[in-house]
C-alpha cells in the first residue's frame, strides 16, 4: 500500500513557486483557512453528540433561521482567520455589514469572503455540508482599514477561492485560478492529504441537481430544459440522473466529480434565485471554471456580474460546460418565444 504524502501545506507552497514574486501571503492565508477548517470538521462530526443542534431562534441576514453549528462556523473562521496579518477585511453569509480586522492586528492585502456553513437544514439529518470561501486582493490602499468595495469586486477578480465538504470524509477542494486540487482529510495524521490531483470537470453532465418541487414557478425554458434531459431516451442517449442533496456545497462537488449541472433558478416567486453571489455562485464558479466547467445566471458568465451588495443573490446554472450551453439555448429561446408573444 502506498500512502501518499502530498500534504496541503506542501502543495500550497509548491503551487506558490510557480509564481515568480510571491510573497508566501496568500499560502499563509491558505494555511490558516485549513486549520479553522479541521477545528470546524471536528465540530461537525460531534455535532449528533453534544447539545448543539436545533434553532438559535435568531434569524440571519437574509430572515432564515440559524442554527447553533453556522455560527460556531463563522466565529471560528473570525477566530483563525483575523489575526494572521494577511486580510484587510472579511465578509460572512451571517453577518450583514462587512467584518473589520481588529485594529491591534496587522493589516494585510487581501479580503475573505465567506459562507461559514452551506446546508445547514441539512445537520440534524447527518448529511453533508460545507464551507464555502473567497479571497480577492484588496483594492483600497495598502495599510488602510479594508473596505466593502474591497468586497464588491467581480468574481474574476479572485485570486483564490475553495470549499471544504464535512460528508462521508471532510475533503477541501481549492484553486488559486490554475488547477483544482482536493484534499482529504486523514483523521489519524490530522491533515489533509492530496486525494484528488487536478479535477476536471467531465465536459458531459450525467446528473443534473435542481429543488424540482419548485417546478411550478418555474419559466417555460427551464421546464423544457428539464423534461429534454429526461427523455434523452428518445435520442438513445441515457436519461440523466437526478441527484438534489440540499446543500448546494455538496452537490456541486458531486457533480464536479461526476459530470453533472447543478440550477437554482430564477422563478416567479425569486426573481433572483436563493443563492448569494459572493459567498456562494463566486467562488462555486471560480472553482468549477477551473475545473473545465461553466457557470451563468441564465444569460451571462457568473464572473462576470458587477457585485452591488455584499448579501445579493443570483440565479445559477453550474456544472459540465456541455450541459450549462445546453440550459442556456433553452432559456434564451424561451425569452425569445415570449416576446415575439407579447408584440402579438
Ligand atoms: P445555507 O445553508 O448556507 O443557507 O445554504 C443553503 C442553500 C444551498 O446550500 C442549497 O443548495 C439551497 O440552499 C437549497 O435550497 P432549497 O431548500 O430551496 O432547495
Ligand atoms: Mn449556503
Ligand atoms: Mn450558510
Amino acid at each position: 500500500m502506498s500512502i501518499n504524502f502530498m500534504t496541503l501545506p506542501r502543495h500550497i507552497l509548491e503551487q506558490e513557486k510557480k509564481y515568480p514574486g510571491a510573497t508566501g501571503e496568500l499560502s499563509a492565508l491558505l494555511h490558516d483557512l485549513a486549520l479553522a477548517a479541521k477545528v470546524i470538521s471536528l465540530e461537525v462530526n460531534k455535532a449528533g453528540l453534544v447539545d448543539i443542534l436545533g434553532f438559535t431562534g435568531d434569524n440571519n441576514v437574509h430572515g432564515e433561521q440559524v442554527k447553533k453549528l453556522d455560527i460556531y462556523a463563522h466565529d471560528m473562521l473570525i477566530r483563525a482567520m483575523d489575526h494572521g496579518g494577511h486580510l484587510c477585511v472579511m465578509a460572512s453569509e451571517e453577518e450583514e455589514n462587512i467584518i473589520h480586522i481588529p485594529q491591534k492586528h496587522k493589516i494585510g492585502k487581501y479580503v475573505l469572503l465567506f459562507d461559514p456553513l452551506d446546508g445547514s437544514s441539512n445537520i440534524d439529518a447527518n448529511v453533508s455540508i460545507g464551507t464555502i470561501f473567497s479571497i480577492y486582493r484588496r483594492i483600497s490602499p495598502d495599510g488602510t482599514p479594508g473596505t466593502l468595495e474591497d468586497c464588491l469586486q467581480k468574481g474574476v477578480e479572485q485570486v483564490a477561492a475553495g470549499y471544504i465538504v464535512y460528508g462521508s470524509s471532510t475533503i477541501l477542494v481549492y484553486t488559486t485560478g490554475e488547477g483544482v486540487f482536493g484534499f482529504t482529510l486523514d483523521p489519524a495524521f490530522g491533515e489533509f492529504l492530496l486525494s484528488h490531483d487536478n479535477i476536471r470537470i467531465p465536459e458531459k453532465a450525467r446528473i443534473y441537481s435542481i429543488n424540482e418541487g419548485n417546478y411550478k414557478y418555474w419559466r417555460t425554458g427551464l421546464k423544457k430544459y428539464i423534461k429534454y434531459i429526461q427523455a434523452a431516451d428518445d435520442r438513445d442517449e441515457k436519461p440523466y440522473s437526478a441527484r438534489y442533496i440540499g446543500s448546494m456545497v455538496a452537490d456541486i462537488h458531486r457533480n464536479l466529480l461526476y459530470g453533472g449541472i447543478f440550477i437554482y433558478p430564477a422563478d416567479k416567486r425569486n426573481p433572483n434565485g436563493k443563492l448569494r453571489l459572493m459567498y456562494e455562485c463566486n467562488p462555486m464558479a471560480f472553482i468549477v471554471e477551473a475545473a473545465g466547467g461553466k457557470a451563468i445566471d441564465g444569460k451571462n458568465r457568473i464572473l462576470e456580474i458587477q457585485p452591488k451588495e455584499l448579501h445579493q443573490r443570483v440565479p445559477i446554472y453550474i456544472g459540465s460546460a456541455e450541459a450549462v450551453d445546453m440550459v442556456k439555448k433553452f432559456l434564451i429561446e424561451d425569452e425569445i418565444e415570449e416576446a415575439v408573444h407579447s408584440k402579438n
